[in-house]
């Protein structure tokens, strides 16, 4: 059966219900499209673990900030169908603004879902103010559209995948958070729908985020825990023109910044190659 591109919230019900009364299980993997491995890799382990595979291509205004790249942000949904095709997905949600949020003059009008603002005013958060409740706002509309039993997220987006794994813990969804291990090209550039914007230069030099984060993981595993040495590292092995916006060490279970680290504590980086900001992590592990 060949993928089902739907528009409607209203015809989406009807096809899950269908699958439900049929008995299935249902994996949402939900994306903001221009689809690559990274995407890749959690719809086919969606498609793993479930009966039925649907993913949502939405870019969702209301997770960007003003002055960010909503505008001009790849919108690719033909490519997009193939590659969600050829990772097992049955059906691609892929809403208008307007279907999501009708009406819709200002965002200050939205019920929206807020994590606590300890959590928010790090990391990412610090510089994208109001991005991760745009986040939890829309993927709580994504659950209860579709009602999945499984949602799949990359740790690419780790503290997203943090804010999110805690909003279905107090919200209690009935939804299980599968986490997927971050995908990067070989170079070692993690993959992102925004390394469209690098030219081959910025590319060179945005290769120069995930070395930094390698050394620091190198250094760790030869004894290193003082994070302090480790930001040095990280530093120094940055390229000039890369504008760093933050480079943490945090606990994985509070995302409190530490001292000292200890196995599976996250690295976490982002920083800017021109305009295009990138964001990079790595669970430290000996
Ligand atoms: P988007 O950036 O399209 O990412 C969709 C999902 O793909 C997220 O869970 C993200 O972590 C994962 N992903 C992206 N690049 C990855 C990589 N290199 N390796 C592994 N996983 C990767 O994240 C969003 O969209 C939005 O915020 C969304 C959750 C859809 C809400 O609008």
């Amino acid at each position: 059966m060949s993928i089902a591109v739907v528009n409607e919230i209203k015809s989406l019900r009807e096809i899950v219900k269908n699958y439900r009364k049929e008995g299935k299980t249902i994996a949402l993997v939900p994306t903001m499209g221009c689809l690559h491995e990274g995407h890749k890799s959690l719809m086919q382990k969606a498609h793993s673990i479930a009966d039925v595979t649907i993913i949502s291509v939405f870019v969702n205004p209301i997770q960007f900030c003003p002055g960010e790249d909503y505008d001009k942000y790849p919108r690719t949904l033909d490519a997009d169908k193939i590659v969600a095709e050829s990772a097992g997905v049955d059906v691609i949600f892929a809403p208008s603004v307007n279907e999501m949020y009708p009406g819709l003059q200002k965002f200050s009008d939205l019920t929206m879902v807020v994590p606590p603002y300890e959590l928010t005013d790090i990391m990412c958060g610090k510089s994208r103010v109001g991005h991760f409740d745009g986040v939890e706002t829309v993927v709580s509309k994504l659950f209860n559209i579709v009602q999945p039993d499984f949602a799949c997220f990359g740790m690419k987006d780790i503290q997203q995948l943090f804010l999110i794994k805690k909003m279905v813990r107090d919200l209690n969804f009935p939804v299980e958070i599968i986490p997927c291990p971050l995908v990067r090209e070989e170079s070692g550039l993690a993959l992102s729908s925004r390394n469209k914007y690098l030219s081959d230069s910025d590319k060179q030099i945005a290769l120069s985020i995930s070395k930094a984060i390698f050394a620091i993981r190198d250094l760790y595993r030869a004894g290193v825990t003082d994070t302090k040495k480790l930001f040095d590292a990280g530093l120094t092995n940055l390229h000039k023109n890369v504008e760093l916006e933050y480079l943490e060490f945090v606990d994985e279970n509070t995302f409190k910044p530490v001292d000292v680290v200890k196995s599976n504590t996250i690295c976490a980086i982002a920083a800017r190659v021109g305009n295009v900001r990138l964001i990079d992590n790595i669970v430290l592990e000996v």
